[in-house]
Order: C-alpha cells, then structure tokens, then sequence
C-alpha cells in the first residue's frame, strides 16, 4: 500500500530473499575446449570451477529474474498485488528500451508497483539497495522487490579467454521493508569514476556508437575488459569503501557475522578481508561454484547463506563493477 506523505522516517530492512540460477553448468573443463585455457590456472587466478548458464536461447535475464521473484513470493507467502516497487538490476536487460522490471512485474502479478531498471554494472545491486531502502525509510512506499539478475552468457565472447572464464548467469531478489526491530539498513557509502568506462565497457549498441556492420564485425558488442587494471582498482576501492563504512560505524571487525562481497575474483575477496581483517569463516563466498554473475553476486550470497544468519547480524556488503561504480553497506540482519 502507498502511503501518504509527511511520514517519519523509517529504518528499512530485508525481509525476504528468493534466487533462481539455471541448470546448464559450464565447467573449467567445458571452457578448456573452448578456448586456450586450463583449470588450474582458473582456480588459481580466479578461484572459480563452475558456472551456470542459461542456454535457452528464447529466455532472457526476465527469466531469470521473474524465477527468483517468484521464489521469495513463496517463501514469504506474499501476494503480489501489495509490491509497491520492483527494481531490476541488471546490465542485460531483455531489451535496451524497455525496462526488464515492468515486465517481471507483470509476469509476477505486481500491478500495483511501478518498475524500473537499475544500470551499475556489478554495483547494480548494492546501488539498488541503497534505492529500496531509502524508498522504505521515507515512508511512502511499504514493500520493494528488489533484483539483481543477469545473463552474462549474452554478452560474453566465448572466444576471449580473460572474460569467459569467469562470467556467470543467475538471479536473486530480495524485500525491502519497514523494520519490525532495531535492526535493517544502517549506513552506505557509494561512488562512481566514469573515467573507468575505458577499461570495462560494452563499446557498441549505445549512442555512441550505434549498431552498425562495422560494430558488428569489429566485435564490439561483447563484454571488453583490461583485468589488470579493473583488478587493482576493484581491490583498493572496495576495501577503502569497507574500512570507511566499520570505521564510522564504530565496528569492532570482531563483531561482524559476515562480509557479503561481490564475487569477481576470489583473489579480490581474499585482499579485501585481509586488509579488514576478516578470516575466511566470515567471508561469504559462492564464486566457486556461480562465478560473476554481475547483479546477482549479492543476493546469491544471501540466499546461499540465509539459514546461517540471525536476527542482529552485522553484515558489510561491498562492490565494485563497470563505471566504475563501488561502494560499501552496512546492515543488521532483521530475522
Ligand atoms: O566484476 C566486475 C569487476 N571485474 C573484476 O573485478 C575482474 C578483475 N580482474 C580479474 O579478475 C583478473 O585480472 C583476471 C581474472 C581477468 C585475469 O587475471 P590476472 O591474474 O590479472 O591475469 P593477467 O591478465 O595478468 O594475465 C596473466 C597471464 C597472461 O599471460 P602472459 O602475458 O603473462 O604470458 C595472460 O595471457 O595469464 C594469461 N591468461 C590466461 N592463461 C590461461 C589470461 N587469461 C588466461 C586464461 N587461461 N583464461
């Protein structure tokens, strides 16, 4: 329901989570067939053995999307007529133009929630969170279905081996909604540098370089990245981002249940829990089995780690993704 305005301020929390991943797996053995690859050097420079894909062709990232709406619709017995939002993170929308949410919306039954895509690469969710929360703590909406689904096979070149080996397909949502306790969204810290768009990009499709023959044959529709130096900056990012939200927070690192890191490199994960001084019991980690799945890391992680976690529950997400967007969240479990 939509509430009127002039409403004091509300703590948001997550009340729910749901997840969808295809079955199809694609293994490092699969990929050593494909291209001039090896399990080991993935294992060991990624930390990734698996992935799921999609492979249906006719199925887009709504597919996805709507399987992990619907999943956390039923494990929370919720109808869906009272969603008042629906946000999709994604940066594989099923088409440019229209948003991926207003369809999933409706697929879903949400035709009381206006819907709309949220493009911050692999911060997409944390970004989306960041929305959701704020929607609920302003007090006018009461119920925000939130997203992060993307099906990278679609824009991955399976012929380029620093990229292919490490992409993913899946989705996870989560509700935002007024929290019951003292416990939900506490505190975020976000940030983008558009100067790094040069070295994470899908350069053609776009405006500015519209689909023509020779974006096409120049290959410029999949995903281009300089690892190197999306590496150095995802690590020194994230990790200032994490120390900035523990620190004035007051976090004691010994409090923490979980850092929720945004799966791209288990090499990143493991830098960044070092320097905040996280052991590895307090690391969620999936990469191994989801590789990146973009939007979807986040909620992944929370759906693969729900009945692990209590009430109170001090979790410090942090991302890092195409932009560059980043950024760092702090916020205590609600069930
Ligand atoms: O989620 C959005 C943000 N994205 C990220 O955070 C990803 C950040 N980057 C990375 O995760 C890593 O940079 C990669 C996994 C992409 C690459 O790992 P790396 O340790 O940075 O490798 P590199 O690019 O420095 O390459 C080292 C060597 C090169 O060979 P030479 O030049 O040393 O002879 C590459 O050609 O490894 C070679 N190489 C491979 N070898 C086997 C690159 N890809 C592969 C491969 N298999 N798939």
């Amino acid at each position: 329901m939509i509430k009127e305005t002039h409403l004091p301020p509300k703590k948001a929390a997550i009340t729910a989570v749901g997840a969808y991943v295809p079955e199809d797996k694609l293994t490092n053995a699969d990929l050593e067939k494909m291209v001039e690859t090896n399990d080991e050097w993935i294992v060991a420079r990624t930390g990734i053995k698996e992935r799921r894909i999609l492979k249906d062709p006719n199925k887009g990232t709504s597919f996805m999307a709507i399987n992990a709406a619907k999943d956390l619709l039923e494990k929370r017995n919720l109808d869906p007529l009272e969603i008042d939002a629906v946000i999709v993170a994604t940066i594989t929308p099923d088409m440019n133009v229209a948003a991926t949410a207003a369809y999933v919306a409706s697929e879903i039954g949400a035709t009381n929630a206006f819907a709309y895509d949220m493009q911050a690469a692999c911060s997409g969710f944390l970004y989306g969170m960041s929305n959701a929360a704020n929607m609920i703590a302003g007090g006018r909406y009461e119920k925000v279905l939130l997203i992060g689904a993307d099906k990278m096979s679609s824009i991955v070149d399976y012929t380029d081996r620093t990229t292919c080996i490490i992409f993913g397909d899946g989705a996870g949502a989560v509700l935002f909604e007024a929290s019951e306790s003292d416990h939900g969204w506490e505190d975020e810290y976000l940030r983008s540098d558009g100067n790094g768009r040069l070295f994470l990009n899908i350069k053609a499709g776009g405006s500015l370089y519209p689909t023509s023959k020779e974006t096409l044959e120049a290959g410029l529709h999949c995903l281009y990245q300089d690892g190197k130096t999306v590496f150095k900056y995802a690590v020194s990012e994230m990790a200032d981002a994490t120390e900035k939200i523990i620190k004035r927070n007051n976090i004691d690192p010994n409090t923490i249940a979980y850092l929720v890191p945004h799966q791209a490199n288990k090499r990143i994960i493991d830098a960044i829990a070092k320097r905040v001084k996280l052991s590895d019991d307090k690391v969620m980690s999936n990469i191994e089995y989801f590789g990146n799945t973009t939007a979807a890391t986040l909620p992944l992680l929370l759906k693969d780690y729900e009945s692990k976690l209590k009430p109170g529950d001090r979790l410090i997400f942090a991302a890092f993704g195409g932009g560059f967007t980043w950024g760092a969240a702090y916020l205590t479990w609600a069930y």
